[in-house]
């Protein structure tokens, strides 16, 4: 489909065939509409790399909208007291500050959320991979879904472990945090969604304030205790600081992670030439994986308020009005990246946007990293025979972020 025979006047990006397949859509509203306006989800799109680029850096682009929304819809009286609490909690997520609320939290998670903390559970990666995949390998059947059955519990578990969640207590985690992804993902007008989110939200919070109190008596050598301890100008989190991060890495640690992995390994079934590359020579896995990223990302877009009325493209955005930041568009901008639309897994995509850009650059990125730089060759090395089933895929309907529901794969059994 060439890029005018898409309408753009009635672009909508949860439309079945851009959920499916968003790209000629961002490409047509790149092209003719860079500065979108979305009557459906009284919105902004911005697709254009260099507007991407310049709106995650301008702090007229305002990442604090939770606090906006719980003061109009959540302060009366006769509002759900549980819908409350879990918007407290979202409250004092990172990703949801400015300055200089944003530095001080981010300061702190820095200290105890560091590169070197990712690269000690490498071996741990591997391990749980092969575990999953024995599983697999072992029912026999030649079949797998490698969302449910791999990459979630897989980078799951691996952000658990990281934090110091007992094994046990893992499989606990997949309900409650589908649960409050509707509160962070899906629509905000959506009731079930928000009830079933709010009492997800509680008992994670529950589970976690009762560990969190274990690691404040008990320090142990894991990320919980770290967040406990971690300081910085005599400043530190409290109780309830810890809890609201602690839930962030558990979330922001799986649901992406678990989407890269499955789009990674799908298009490099659908690019057999690439696979061969990556399958001959390890060295390029670091760079397919930034690739992969920028070719079919978890993240679609980030959301921003604006503090301030702002021109664009000459089109205004008025103060108080939401803008998302469609990453997805701004990593296939041709402008950016040359043949954006192939996948080419020894471009070197320095400045590709899936992990975001500015102040709230992904804190987890060198843990997703090497995460899918294990996972992903890992699937190949053990599943001979890998291949698509007849069933279509689902993607996930969703404005940010891209990820199927089931991934279901075949292989040559033993
Ligand atoms: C492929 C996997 C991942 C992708 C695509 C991804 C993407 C992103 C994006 C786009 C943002 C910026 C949001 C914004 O600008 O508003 C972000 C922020 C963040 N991510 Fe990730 N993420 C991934 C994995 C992870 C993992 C594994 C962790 C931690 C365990 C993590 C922790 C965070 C945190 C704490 C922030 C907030 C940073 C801040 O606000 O300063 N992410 N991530």
């Amino acid at each position: 489909m060439s890029t005018s025979e898409v309408n753009v006047e009635q672009a909508d990006l949860l439309s079945p065939e851009a959920v499916t397949d968003p790209y000629p859509l961002l490409a047509a509203l790149r092209e003719h509409d860079p500065v979108h306006w979305s009557e459906k989800y009284r919105s902004w799109f911005l697709t254009r790399f260099d507007d991407v680029t310049a709106a995650l850096r301008d702090e007229r682009f305002s990442s604090d909208r939770i606090a906006p929304y719980r003061r109009t819809k959540l302060e009366s009286p006769d509002s759900d007291p549980a819908l409350r609490a879990a918007f407290g909690v979202l409250e004092d997520w990172m990703v949801f500050k400015d300055p200089p609320d944003h530095t001080r939290l981010r300061k702190l998670l820095s200290r105890a959320f560091t590169p070197r903390a990712a690269g000690r559970v490498q071996p741990r990666i591997a391990e749980l991979a092969d575990e999953l995949l024995d599983k697999a390998i072992e029912a026999g059947t030649g079949r797998t879904d490698l969302i449910r059955d791999y990459a979630y519990p897989l980078t799951a578990s691996v952000i658990a472990e990281m934090l110091g969640v007992p094994r046990e207590d893992h499989s606990l985690f997949k309900d409650w945090s589908d649960q409050i992804s509707g509160l962070v993902f899906g629509a905000l007008s959506d009731a079930d969604r928000h009830s079933r989110g709010a009492a997800g939200m509680a008992e994670l919070t529950g589970y976690l304030s009762e560990l969190v109190r274990a690691h404040e008596r008990r320090p142990q050598d894991d990320l919980l205790s770290a967040l406990v301890s971690a300081r910085d100008e005599g400043d530190s989190l409290s109780h309830d600081e810890v809890i609201a991060t602690g839930v962030l890495l558990l979330f922001a640690g799986h649901e992406t992670t678990t989407n890269l992995i499955g789009s990674g390994v799908l298009a490099l079934l659908r690019h057999p030439a690439q696979r061969a590359l990556l399958e001959s020579d390890p060295g390029l896995r670091s760079g397919a994986v930034e690739e992969l990223v920028r070719f079919d990302g978890p993240a679609k877009s980030v959301v921003r308020l604006m503090a301030e009325d702002t021109e664009l493209h000459g089109r205004t955005l008025r103060r108080g009005q939401r803008v998302f930041l469609v990453l997805s568009a701004a990593n296939h901008d041709p402008t950016a990246f040359e043949d954006a639309e192939r996948l080419d897994i020894t471009r070197r995509p320095g400045r590709q946007l899936g992990f975001s850009a500015g102040m709230h650059y992904c804190l987890g990125a060198p843990l997703a990293r090497l995460e899918a730089s294990i996972a992903i060759p890992r699937v190949f090395e053990r599943l001979p025979g890998l291949s698509l089933t007849e069933e279509p895929l689902h993607w996930s309907p969703v404005l940010l972020t891209r990820g199927m529901e089931r991934f279901p794969v075949r292989f040559d059994a033993p």
